[in-house]
């Protein structure tokens, strides 16, 4: 769609009411200090933090793996169905007022069954609460999940097998945790296994590692989509093969700020990969710890690096076309889309 420009005090609003699907978000990403205290006192745990300030206050990053210490710390409170149902409960509740219309959501096992937990517990609330969700809000969501790249390829595969009998509530398989000495051609085959089965596949690559990793995500993960993936913006022929065969990346720009991979919005590549055609979407990652839900992300990207409305639709539409919906699905919110810019000519 042709946009016409928007003065910048309008461009709050269209990017708020402007309908989008969040396509990169973990689902213990969103536990809010709050909610993490009151499911340790609803499960008679104490934590290592007096208070939800003090948790708060900890919320400081110069890298990924300082942010999945103090994540993982996080995650030791969900021990039953209805925890992992009240946190993406939430979530989706919250999506839904930043004009969410569909989302889809990593979760993991591997953390949770480390903490002695049933993987199938794990689904099980998540999948309920995206049904309830849709019949609650009209939203939509999927379930990805993410091997954790820091453990064994086996251990994907017993992670892999445990959720197997859920095969219909997961719609598709990333890869996520600690990027650097992690290569995606670490989990070649589980990845293999995964296609065959006829899940979705995607991985995040390129958020700290570097081009290599993006291409081998592409050549041997054969994935969809790359999951952050910035770091391509060093490769002029990755950028060319990015944007050739349409792989979307998910982009989460206040994620990047947080764990320093930019050292300001300002500097922020989405723009570029965007001029250069480049199917980039914008996104949360952690809502919780990263400073804010995808309104924010939208909110602050487009202040400081003075994007526009044309661009506004763009992202929109391309994280419609980069899901994982049908045809007729995408149809339906793209004409949406097109009509929320419409209200803003
Ligand atoms: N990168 C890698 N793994 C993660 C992230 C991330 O941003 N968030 C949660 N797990
Ligand atoms: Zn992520």
């Amino acid at each position: 769609m042709n946009v016409r420009p928007v003065s910048a005090d309008r461009l709050p609003a269209l990017l708020q009411g402007m309908p989008k699907a969040e396509l990169h978000m973990h689902i213990e990403g969103s536990l809010e200090p709050e909610l993490i205290f009151q499911l340790a006192q609803r499960n008679g745990m104490t934590l290592a933090y007096p208070d939800v300030a003090s948790l708060r206050q900890a919320y400081v990053f110069s890298k990924l793996q300082d942010f999945l210490d103090i994540y993982h710390t996080g995650t030791t409170v969900l021990r039953t169905e209805q925890d992992f149902y009240d946190m993406t409960h939430a979530y989706l509740a919250r999506a839904h007022a930043d004009n969410v219309v569909h989302a889809e959501i990593f979760f993991d096992t591997q953390t949770h069954t480390g903490h002695g937990l049933d993987a199938q517990v794990v689904v099980n609330g998540l999948h309920r609460a995206c049904v309830d969700a849709q019949a609650e809000f009209g939203i939509s969501a999927s379930l990805i999940m993410c091997f954790l790249r820091h453990l064994s390829e086996a251990e994907a595969f017993e992670a892999l097998e445990q959720v197997l009998p859920l095969r219909e509530k997961i719609v598709g398989i990333g890869l996520a945790s600690s990027e650097l000495g992690h290569p995606p051609e670490k989990f070649a085959k589980v990845f293999a296994r995964c296609r065959a089965l006829g899940f979705r596949l995607v991985a995040h690559a390129g958020e700290e590692g570097p081009p290599a990793y993006i291409w081998s995500a592409l050549d041997q993960l054969k994935v969809e989509r790359i999951d952050h993936g910035v770091q391509a913006i060093h490769d002029a022929a990755l950028m060319q093969r990015l944007a050739r065969d349409k792989i979307a990346l998910t982009v989460c720009p206040l994620s990047n700020l947080k764990l320093c991979v930019f050292d300001s919005l300002a500097q922020h590549n989405i723009g570029r990969m965007l001029d250069a055609g480049i199917v980039a979407t914008v996104n949360s990652d952690d809502p919780a710890y990263f400073g804010g839900y995808i309104n924010e992300n939208f909110r602050q990207t487009f202040a400081a690096l003075g994007l526009s409305a044309q661009q506004a639709w763009q992202l929109a539409a391309n994280s419609f076309n980069a899901s994982f919906i049908t045809d007729a699905e995408k149809r339906r919110h793209l004409d949406r889309l097109d009509a929320h810019f419409e209200t803003f000519r």
